[in-house]
């Protein structure tokens, strides 16, 4: 039906606005640096970082004896590479606007420091901010991007994880994309972690722009903080895949605030989502069951899996639940998730996994070590309270 003309005009005005702000945004994004892949962490990134247990009482004795229990523990030949120093190690600029790392705590410099950490066969971490201060008010990165990415490098840093407290009126992706470029000309690998807490839902914009993104607030040492975070993560499988991840943060395992039962349904969920493996815990005194629930290579194998693809809720019932991720063998990882306090029996049946009810598979119990036999159809467990059973299942 023709529209009257007063109608026509308006629809005329509200096409020429709309189609001159889609031309001035596109050149606003224009304007962001062209940024290539780097090519790191094809598989998650797996390592240590300071702030869930130390906060700012980092210093250099912390980072070297970590460093060699992460040897010693089995942690690196598990696969954690990355250790890295959160907030807090830098209190100011020179005159020549170079960040200077506090002498006091990092008494032999950043460069002394690596060169340690590289010596075990491992790769070195630090952490800034894209806005003016960090989050304990540091100097953060604002103005200072090249110069520090310089730096870095001549350090012989391999992660930066860039956070966005003290951000006034930037644009995250602009502000990002200007960091990761900065990186990219340092002539260093550097893998960039991007920790702007999901509020600018960067799932959207960083796969193209950093390794891993923060898709929340942060953990704390809680079951229900845990669950929390993982209910954010519903819906963001399809944004994550080699080189670019789905950050749900750091892990709490062996920071006393939950039993072993939760910490190995944290562990089990965190692999589920392909999610970064950073340990938070005190590494120099871990006992031996949070060692084996960081050191199970069946979970970290599921984590690392070369197809890359994180991992989705397919059922919710409450409080229980079923997780699945696809496997490059063919197989699933599956995990049944009890919410509840007391034990439940929790099924997933094949067709849920996109098998046929008929076809034969193999079940593995990957905390249990142990090959349950050939199902078909469907596979039942149960689950004890707070808790999870993980499986692996393979036609
Ligand atoms: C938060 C960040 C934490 C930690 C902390 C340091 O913004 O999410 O993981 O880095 O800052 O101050």
């Amino acid at each position: 039906m023709r529209q009257p003309r007063p109608v026509r005009i308006v629809s005329f005005l509200v096409l020429l606005v709309s189609s001159a702000i889609f031309t001035a945004t596109s050149a606003a994004a224009q304007d962001y640096v062209t940024l290539r892949d780097n090519g790191l962490v094809r598989t998650p990134p797996m390592g240590w970082n300071s702030w869930n247990k130390f906060a700012c009482n980092v210093n250099e004795g912390l980072i070297r004896q970590t460093a060699d229990a992460m040897v010693s523990s089995g942690m690196r030949d598990a696969g954690y590479t990355y250790v890295v120093i959160d907030d807090c190690w830098q209190v100011g600029r020179d005159a020549q606007g170079n960040i200077i790392p506090d002498p006091e705590r990092f008494p032999s410099g950043m460069k002394a420091l690596a060169d340690y950490v590289h010596s075990k066969g491992l790769k070195f971490g630090v952490y800034s901010d894209a806005g003016t201060h960090t989050c304990q008010k540091r100097p953060g990165g604002r103005g200072y991007e090249y110069q520090d990415a310089r730096q870095y490098a001549a350090w012989g840093v391999d992660y930066l994880k860039y956070d966005w407290c003290s951000h006034g009126k930037q644009n995250s992706v602009a502000s990002y994309s200007l960091m990761a470029d900065a990186l990219q000309r340092s002539g260093r690998p550097i893998v960039f972690s991007i920790c702007e807490w999901g509020s600018t839902k960067p799932w959207l914009w960083a796969p193209g722009v950093g390794n891993l993104w923060r898709t929340t607030g942060d953990i704390r040492d809680s079951w229900d903080s845990m669950v929390k975070i993982l209910d954010q993560q519903v819906g963001l499988a399809p944004y994550a895949g080699p080189g670019h991840w789905n950050d749900p943060d750091m892990l709490e395992v062996g920071n006393g605030g939950m039993s072993d039962a939760e910490y190995r349904a944290h562990f089990s969920l965190w692999a589920m989502l392909a999610a970064p493996l950073m340990a938070g815990n005190d590494l120099r005194s871990m006992p031996a069951d949070i060692r084996e629930i960081l050191t199970n290579r069946e979970v970290i194998a599921v984590d690392q899996d070369s197809l890359g693809k994180e991992g989705e809720r397919i059922r919710d019932d409450g409080d229980r639940e079923v997780w699945s991720k696809p496997m490059a063998d063919g197989g699933r990882a599956v995990v049944l998730l009890n919410r509840g306090t007391t034990p439940s029996e929790i099924t997933v049946t094949w067709p849920e996994l996109h098998y046929s009810a008929s076809m034969p598979a193999r079940v593995r119990d990957l905390w249990a070590h142990r090959d349950v036999g050939r199902r078909t159809g469907s596979y039942a467990a149960t689950v004890p309270g707070h808790g999870v059973v993980m499986i692996r299942v393979t036609p």
